[in-house]
């Protein structure tokens, strides 16, 4: 089967290429690269001694697009392509509608005219915005707080009317919690740009050094400790959820929706907690006021996916927290 990845050379795209070569598929990738280097597929084809096929093309731009659908005869795409900093969408909002938005647009419209019906989107947990409850199963109240939660609920909304309209789609909406971790190498991870905006990028480059401390955004929330609690995932074991959803989709099921999380909630200091015993030494961190738009807890119940997909997250979090840094100490500045 040929499975065409958009966003391939991303964090999680490039992870999700490793794991489709190694199960066996042929794989495309159309990346603009705006936020990766093609370093990553390079070295997913080291790993994996397979070749991939890389379109360096962006999904706005409908040729190119028309192209690669041409040139190969795509089974299903996993569509990762997309711009995901929550800051910067609100000071971006029209560029994120436009790429995010517009992007999945054209895709969805190049995979009618060339007959390709299955589709895995990268959704996220964001879509539920502060929930009144956790764990949060996926028929809880959707609401976003940010243009780049706006972007991921219209694009759900998009892919729901699609199949109405045509139901010889297959579409699975994956909802992810926290991705963290690096495939077991450390030869790819995840490689932000500039100063990382969130938690486990900034842990691993305090603990390098590049960073001096720290900052927990908070310890005045509602949480055992006061401060932020996520579900983090691994995010290898986040992408063989999307093979098991790819399995699913070949029964026709329609549009199905799941969670990828473990069920386990971790707060901000038992992250730095976990990763001084990883690292070895204390991580240097102060106390700040609250980051804007934060909640206080956020975790999945991922009962639906184990039922439907039988998947489960199997890494833990000493796992996840050795990985990572194994990526930034091998790779300190990055692919
Ligand atoms: P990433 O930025 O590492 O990867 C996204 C890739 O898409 C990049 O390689 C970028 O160059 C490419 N891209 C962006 N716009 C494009 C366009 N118009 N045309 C072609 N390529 C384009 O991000 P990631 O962490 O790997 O996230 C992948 C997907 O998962 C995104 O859709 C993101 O919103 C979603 N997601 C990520 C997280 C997370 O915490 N990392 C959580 C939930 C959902
Ligand atoms: C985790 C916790 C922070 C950085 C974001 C997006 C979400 C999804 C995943 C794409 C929180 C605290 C963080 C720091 C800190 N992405 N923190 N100091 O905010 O849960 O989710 O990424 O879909 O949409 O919003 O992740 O890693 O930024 O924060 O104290 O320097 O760590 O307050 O409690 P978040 P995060």
């Amino acid at each position: 089967m040929k499975i065409l990845v958009t966003g391939g050379a991303g964090y999680i795209g490039s992870h999700a290429c490793l794991e489709l070569l190694e199960a066996g598929y042929e794989v495309i990738v159309i990346d603009n690269l705006s936020n990766s280097k093609e370093e990553s597929l390079t070295r997913v084809q080291e790993l994996t001694d397979k070749e991939l096929k890389f379109y360096k093309a962006d999904l706005l731009d409908r040729e190119a697009l028309d192209k690669v659908f041409k040139e190969q005869a795509i089974d299903a795409v996993m569509h990762f392509a997309g711009l995901k900093a929550v800051g910067e969408s609100v000071s971006m909002p029209l560029g994120y509608y436009h790429n995010n938005i517009t992007g999945t647009l054209m895709l969805c419209e190049a995979m009618k005219k060339h007959g390709v019906r299955d589709l895995v989107f990268s959704s996220s947990a964001t879509v539920y915005g502060d929930p009144d409850r956790v764990p949060i199963t996926e028929d809880f109240p959707l609401r976003a707080t940010n243009p780049y939660g706006q972007t991921k609920l219209m694009i759900e909304q998009i892919l729901q009317d699609l199949h109405v309209a045509d139901d010889s789609f297959n579409i699975a909406i994956l909802r992810y919690f926290n991705p963290i971790g690096a495939h077991k190498s450390g030869r790819i991870g995840e490689d932000p740009n500039g100063i990382p905006n969130n938690l486990v990028p900034y842990i691993t480059q305090v603990a390098s050094g590049k960073m001096r401390e720290l900052r927990v955004f908070g310890d005045d929330y509602p949480t055992p400790d006061g401060t932020g609690v996520r579900d983090y995932i691994h995010v290898v074991d986040l992408v063989l959820g999307h093979l098991k959803a790819l399995d699913k989709l070949q029964t026709n099921p329609g549009v199905v929706i799941y969670n990828l999380g473990t069920g386990q909630g971790y707060s901000v200091l038992e992250m730095v907690d976990a990763f001084s015993k990883v690292v070895g030494k204390p991580i240097p961190y102060k106390v700040t006021d609250r980051r804007q738009g934060d909640i206080p807890t956020c975790f999945a119940d991922p009962t639906k996916a184990k039922k439907e997909l039988s998947w489960t997250a199997t890494m833990g979090l000493t796992q996840m927290c050795e990985d990572s840094w194994r990526w930034q100490s091998n790779n300190p500045d990055g692919y």
